[in-house]
């Protein structure tokens, strides 16, 4: 997509650097920052430079291209390999990409594991870009439908940034609204805040604005009261790791926009590549639930007056704080599944009707 009007990918190789959009800085300033080897790969993904699951997915196989530019050695690939996947817990692509990665390249000899490694990651990046792309064509059939019958503006509530900054094109949750916004369709999005770290308001609004489409920042506790009034038509949100069952883990605060949605009839859908698909975990609450450092709480960063990006504690300093990363959306109040193959219902019937 589009940043002041040129196209961007989130990452890509060039010299034997991955080169990535360091997101911790936007919207403020708009920084290409280079990975050189793993350290930087493993710390771009825990500071959140890079951010959303397909995308720490895809840095994670870059990171193994990395490693073997660094010291092509299998032991130290590997230790590579279980480091990257301890670096965030909850996004189940890291360990996907990973996985994909290692079955190509354990054993394989050293003359050749460098061109296998770098084949293997652009085919992660490419795959991920032809997947976002159909869920957006598959989302797009449900704003049409509601379209057809509203035949004015619809409003979309998402949360977190499911867009294109945190996949390597389209976005999984705004790839529907892009294709709908390219084919026509009034549109304007209600873009939750999401506190602490506002990926809402400091990526999905300033993707949003690059494409032309309108959209309003609302503090996370907003949606609830719009959808009693009739001014949500439906919501799309992103998922980190949605189980087999059709149970839904992503960004903390989802689960209280999804009881809303239910509340109010509001058709709640969430969009993902099959690579956010764990299939092997039975239990929505054995998935590992990230807890981050509360600092992301209690400070706050933005312009000063003189334009200077300026940290400031917004909270009383003897204050403890808590910050649990992500929550779990159980399937009952998912209205369906977006995914590359088509839309589905959030449970094990309806994936594996999708998935064979
Ligand atoms: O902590 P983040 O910013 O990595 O969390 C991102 C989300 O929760 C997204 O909704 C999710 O990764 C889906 S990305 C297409």
């Amino acid at each position: 997509m589009h940043i002041n009007g040129k196209e961007f990918r989130t990452i890509w190789f060039e010299n034997n650097i991955v080169k990535i959009i360091d997101q911790t800085k936007l919207p403020h300033q708009f920084i290409i920052k280079d990975l050189k080897n793993i350290k930087d790969s493993i710390n771009a993904i825990k500071t959140m430079e890079v951010r959303g699951a397909p995308l720490i997915g895809a840095t994670a196989a870059y990171g193994l291209v990395l490693s073997i530019i660094e010291n092509n050695d299998q032991s130290f690939l590997k230790k590579a390999s279980e480091d990257l996947i301890k670096s965030r817990p909850t996004a189940i692509n890291l360990k996907w990409a990973v996985d994909r990665m290692m079955k190509k390249l354990s054993g394989v000899n050293s003359k050749e594991i460098l061109k296998i490694a770098i084949n293997e990651a652009h085919a992660i990046c490419e795959e991920d870009i032809s997947f976002c792309k159909n869920i957006g064509l598959n989302g797009l059939k449900i704003i049409e439908k509601i379209y057809k019958k509203k035949k004015d503006t619809i409003n979309i509530l998402t949360h977190c940034n499911a867009g294109w900054l945190a996949t390597i094109d389209w976005g999984t949750a705004t790839s529907p609204i892009y294709h709908a916004h390219q084919n026509g369709i009034k549109l304007h999005v209600w873009v939750d805040e999401t506190r602490p770290r506002n990926q809402g308001a400091n990526l999905t609004s300033y993707e949003l604005n690059e494409e032309g489409i309108p959209n309003t920042i609302i503090a996370d506790n907003t949606g609830g009261i719009l959808m009693q009034r009739g001014e949500v038509d439906m919501c799309i949100t992103g998922t980190d790791r949605t189980l087999a069952s059709g149970d839904v883990a992503n960004k903390v605060g989802t689960y209280l926009k999804a009881l809303a949605a239910y509340d109010n009839k509001v058709p709640f859908y969430v969009a993902l590549p099959s690579s956010t698909i764990d299939w092997n975990l039975k239990n929505f609450k054995d998935i590992p639930i990230e807890e981050r450092n509360s600092e992301e709480l209690s400070f706050i960063e933005g312009l000063d007056k003189n334009n200077k990006l300026t940290k400031i504690l917004i909270y009383p300093q003897k204050s403890k704080a808590m910050n649990l990363a992500f929550d779990i959306t159980p399937a009952k109040y998912v209205t369906g599944l977006i995914t590359e193959k088509g839309i589905c219902e959030a449970s094990s019937e309806g994936l594996k009707g999708l998935f064979k």
